[in-house]
């Protein structure tokens, strides 16, 4: 090949490359496959090496390049990285709209952009003519260390902007925002270094800092970083007269801004937005610990101006910490479906992030003695997405005096039997065959919407009939009569006859269930959907090998030794005989996915009574669906739950369809 159609065909990769980048980590809307994307990269890297010559700075291949530092440079900010005051409740952010709007001498509504506060670390990039130049975190907000190498690494930030001449690029664009590493991401993160044996990150902000602040950008090219831009220092060759017109044309230019900022008509609005993001704090992919507030018009801003510290013209509303401190009452073991023993903190209750906790879990022996929790000792504890709250640490300057430290018991504390602890295992588990709690458990478990599905069997329900013997076994509960169930403590007549019905009905079930249901040890849901796509049938399953299970994607060795052992124990068997005489018929396999909703866009207003919001979110999902957070002429729904927002005026004012609570239920196919 020539040098004159090598260049042309490389100008066309890169063209190609950059274009799909934009997709699919700005637009998040990609539309190739990961494998053809790798296709071009690998062509552009292969031209590149046989043309040394044509190899350009800002070519997408030259993410890492750069040998490692001795030290970091330094950058001087043309304009200082501010900080923002805070507003800890919705009242002190209201104080903070009449202090700007007395301050301006105005009345009425102030406009402003929400945005989510994102928890990162603050960086500042430079293009020039479109061109990344240098990049540098806020340091002490004049003067920050030159991260140049490090953010060229990171995939969302664009070497060369787009020029899409609208709007057009400015000569000079200093552009701020967050460094940070997603939820998921994070997770694997710590996954692949516990494999490996590293320490752990405690949490997603000290791995995006930890990551960035790497001497070698090869170290930081391996972690998943990813950057969310949301200001501007100082700006040449642009006409940009607000916040929303410079959000709207970051993505135009290639840049990521995070889905959820929006434009509010007032301060009521934006504590709309508030609440509404602290209710779906939970199920963004990244780390959000509050909303920043910024007056949209950038004259009103100049007219504003600054403090030292902070802009006059912004704020952050903090969400309620995850994090608070409380006492340990007492630590207690609770024994789990399979008989393992955790050791729970009996807490002196405590609000977090808006729920009261009195319970955190210690996981295992290990985690206690690693953390050396003492009954008595004032701890910290946080609440993250959905799980158990659990004790994050000692402060250790308010133990009082020595207490004893803690151990889980030799015996178990609810059947007696002994506790073992195998070889290279974390979990110490009680010996007993008919240990009351382990069958409860397992009973709760069993009766589950994942598994048998049987509504109206509570805990307190099942802890009196194992107490009272009348469940020893799984099987049990298809014997339960009318008459058995109408004897209980608290149980009306109508309540039984609605029990017997649920047991009836739940004798049909999906393969899939059935088997998540029996229990199995490192049988969760998915791998039971596995199991029971392969098989068919649980004839099929109980009489494969462990080799045959392994065989099978997805399930390693622990799964199938676990599976085979388990149809291999005679009473395992025993109690699958009985419940099949009783009639339990499972068959088929549950769709739990569909496309009722593929490609549409929902979103939510005011409260839904028949399901949390995070449900319907999920739900829609499955569907093939996406709920996001304000209305454009691109939704093709807006649900209107109870007392809903400005968002459905908005739904009305574009025209798009608004649709109740039922009608969801219905598209969803319910
Ligand atoms: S604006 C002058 N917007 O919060 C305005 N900051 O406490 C200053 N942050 O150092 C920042 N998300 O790193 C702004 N949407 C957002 C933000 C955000 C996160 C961080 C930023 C800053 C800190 C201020």
């Amino acid at each position: 090949m020539d040098q004159d159609k090598a260049e042309q065909e490389l100008r066309a990769l890169r063209e190609q490359i950059n274009y799909h980048n934009h997709l699919y980590y700005v637009l998040d809307d990609p539309e190739v496959s990961d494998a053809a994307y790798d296709r071009l990269m690998r062509r552009l890297q292969e031209l590149e090496e046989a043309f040394p010559e044509l190899l350009t700075p800002d070519s997408p291949s030259q993410r890492v390049g750069a040998a490692p530092l001795e030290a970091f440079g330094t950058v001087e900010h043309t304009l200082p990285m501010l900080s923002l005051e805070n507003a800890m409740d919705t009242g002190e952010a209201r104080e903070l709209d009449e202090r700007i709007k007395r301050q301006l001498g105005m009345t009425g509504d102030m406009g402003y952009v929400a945005e989510p506060k994102l928890d990162g670390v603050a960086v500042e990039l430079v293009y020039e003519r479109g061109l990344f130049t240098v990049g540098s975190t806020r340091g002490d907000g004049r003067i920050g260390e030159d991260v140049t190498q490090n953010l060229r690494t990171i995939r969302s930030v664009p070497l060369r902007l787009l020029e899409t001449g609208d709007p057009p690029l400015p000569d000079r664009l200093e552009v701020r925002g967050e460094v940070y590493i997603g939820n998921a991401d994070f997770e694997a993160l710590n996954e692949r270094r516990a494999a490996e044996g590293e320490p752990l990150f405690a949490n997603p902000r000290n791995a995006a800092a930890g990551s960035l602040r790497q001497l070698d950008p090869r170290v930081t090219a391996g972690r998943p970083l990813a950057l969310f831009c949301h200001g501007l220092g100082e700006v040449r060759g642009a006409d940009l007269t607000s916040q929303w017109a410079f959000l709207r044309a970051l993505p135009r230019w290639g840049l990521p801004v995070s889905r959820e900022v929006r434009q509010c008509a007032g301060i009521e609005e934006a504590i709309g937005y508030f609440q509404d993001m602290m209710e779906r704090r939970e199920g963004l992919a990244y780390e959000v610990d509050g909303v920043v507030l910024k007056v949209d018009d950038f004259s009103v801003q100049r007219e504003l101006g600054v403090k030292a510290r902070s802009p006059r013209w912004a704020f952050a509303c903090k969400f309620p910490p995850h994090q608070e401190t409380t006492r340990v009452l007492d630590i207690t073991a609770q024994v789990g479906r399979t008989g393992t023993l955790t050791p729970v903190a009996e807490l002196e209750p405590v609000r977090v992030g808006g729920v009261e906790v009195r319970r955190a879990s210690l996981h295992n022996q290990d985690e206690v003695d690693k953390k050396d929790v003492r009954v008595g000792d004032t701890v910290v504890v946080q609440r993250a997405g959905d799980v158990i709250p659990e004790v994050v640490k000692v402060v250790a300057s308010r133990r009082e005096g020595d207490p004893p430290r803690y151990r889980l018991p030799a015996a178990c504390p609810v059947c007696g039997a002994a506790v073992v602890r195998p070889e290279g295992e974390a979990a110490a588990r009680c010996t007993g065959l008919s240990c009351p709690a382990q069958l409860k458990e397992r009973i709760k478990h069993f009766a589950s919407k994942g598994g048998m599905d049987i509504e109206g069997l509570g805990d307190k329900l099942v802890a009196q009939l194992v107490d009272k013997e009348m469940v020893r076994d799984v099987a049990d509960l298809y014997e339960l009569t009318l008459e058995d169930l109408a004897g209980l403590e608290r149980m009306a007549e109508k309540s039984a006859r609605n029990l017997v019905a649920a047991f009836e009905e739940s004798r049909e079930v999906p393969l899939d269930r059935f088997i998540y249901a029996l229990g199995i040890r490192f049988v969760g849901e998915h791998v039971a959907a596995v199991l029971a796509d392969h098989y068919g049938s649980l004839e099929a399953l109980q009489v494969s090998s462990a080799e045959e299970l392994e065989a099978i994607y997805e399930i390693g060795p622990q799964v199938a030794g676990s599976v085979s052992a388990f149809f291999r124990e005679a009473k395992n068997l025993a109690t699958l005989e009985r419940l099949f005489e009783a009639g339990v018929d499972p068959a088929g396999v549950e769709t739990k996915r569909g496309d009722r909703l593929a490609g549409k866009t929902l979103v939510i207003t005011g409260t839904l009574e028949g399901m949390s919001r995070a449900e319907a979110e999920r739900r829609v999902a499955e569907q093939g669906g996406r709920v996001t957070s304000s209305v454009s002429k691109k939704t093709d729904y807006v649900v209107a739950g109870a007392s809903p927002g400005s968002k459905l005026e908005k739904a009305r004012a574009l025209g798009v369809a608004v649709i109740g609570e039922e009608e969801l239920f219905e598209l969803l196919g319910e």
